[in-house]
């Protein structure tokens, strides 16, 4: 595929990667962007210290996140596969960068030392259902069950509960992204950048030309480490994205760097159960000014992709 080169802006190199299980070479055209309209605007912390810890009122469903920053989460789904997950993982390393995983249930109870060295490599580990149905055409208990059933196999080979989930395909009715939400405590999360890396076939280079021309500060980046192509096209796709100045987050990190304080809604309520504590000095009971809550849940139509 031809890419028009911007004269003065793009650098255009090549890069030779081994191409996976034929012992040829693959060559991934690769092509630098300088920094231009997207300069940040200020300095980004050490991604390895942002917190992983949802915000109270983050949004019920995110295809990516809002900020003028070079911060991208990248995501893999489908995994773990034993050898290409571990393959994966080796080049993440390499380039310090933390990515999630979204796991299928079968494979992580299949698979449950890949899913340990996932969570101890620093990436994150979100729910993607146990044996990847199209929920849309299940009933309320099939879903809680194919979810219940991930949840447990993850925690169980790695000790971490998954604050997050991704529907095979993208694709869940309204209410049962209500009903996910309230019973497990999961946002859903989507992509603003599809490679289309799990078409037959697939090119190495589609991937990362798809990559590089999409993702702009705030993307969540879709890719699959089931697919030999995909896992082929990460090292010429990571240096390109790196050299572009973009820094990995998970996930998590990704929307709670991104969600602005203002945002955050007033602090929850003690619990009922605590005992109060008399006052020095008593108050008369001070009006709280709780804005509505918006039912964003309410407003969003159900997502779905091919
Ligand atoms: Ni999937």
């Amino acid at each position: 595929m031809f890419l028009p080169r911007l004269i003065a802006l793009f650098l255009c190199t090549a890069a030779t990667l081994s191409a996976q299980g034929s012992g040829s070479s693959l060559k991934i055209e690769t092509r630098r962007a300088l920094p231009a309209d997207d300069t940040p605007q200020t300095t980004l912390p050490d991604t390895a210290t942002l917190p992983r810890v949802l915000p109270p009122n983050r949004k019920s469903v995110y295809s990516s996140c809002v900020t003028t920053q070079q911060l991208i989460a990248i995501t893999f789904d489908d995994g773990p596969d034993p050898v290409l997950t571990p393959r994966l993982l080796d080049l993440l390393k390499e380039r310090h960068i933390h990515a999630t995983f979204f796991l299928v249930g079968k494979n992580a109870a299949a698979f449950p030392e890949v899913v340990r060295r996932i969570v101890e490599e620093g990436h994150e580990v979100g729910n993607h259902s146990w044996s990847h149905p199209l929920l849309t055409q299940l009933g309320p208990e099939s879903v809680e069950s194919q979810l219940r059933r991930t949840h447990d196999a993850i925690v169980k080979a790695c000790g971490t509960a998954p604050l997050l989930y991704r529907p095979p395909y993208g694709a869940v009715r309204l209410s049962q992204r209500t009903r996910i939400e309230k019973t497990f405590g999961y946002p859903a999360i989507l992509w603003d950048v599809d490679p289309q890396d799990w078409k037959h076939p697939r090119s190495a280079q589609k991937v990362y030309d798809a990559i590089h021309k999409q993702t702009r500060p705030g993307s969540i980046i879709l890719c699959h480490d089931i697919h030999e192509t995909t896992v082929a096209a990460m090292p010429a796709t990571l240096d390109d994205l790196i050299a572009r100045g973009y820094h990995f987050a998970t996930v998590t990190q990704l929307i709670a760097y991104t969600t602005p304080p203002e945002l955050m809604g007033p602090p929850a309520p003690a619990p009922a159960s605590l005992p109060s504590i008399p006052l020095a000095d008593p108050q008369p009971s001070q009006a709280r000014n709780d804005p509505a809550k918006t039912d964003e849940a309410k407003r969003e139509k159900p997502v779905q992709s091919p």
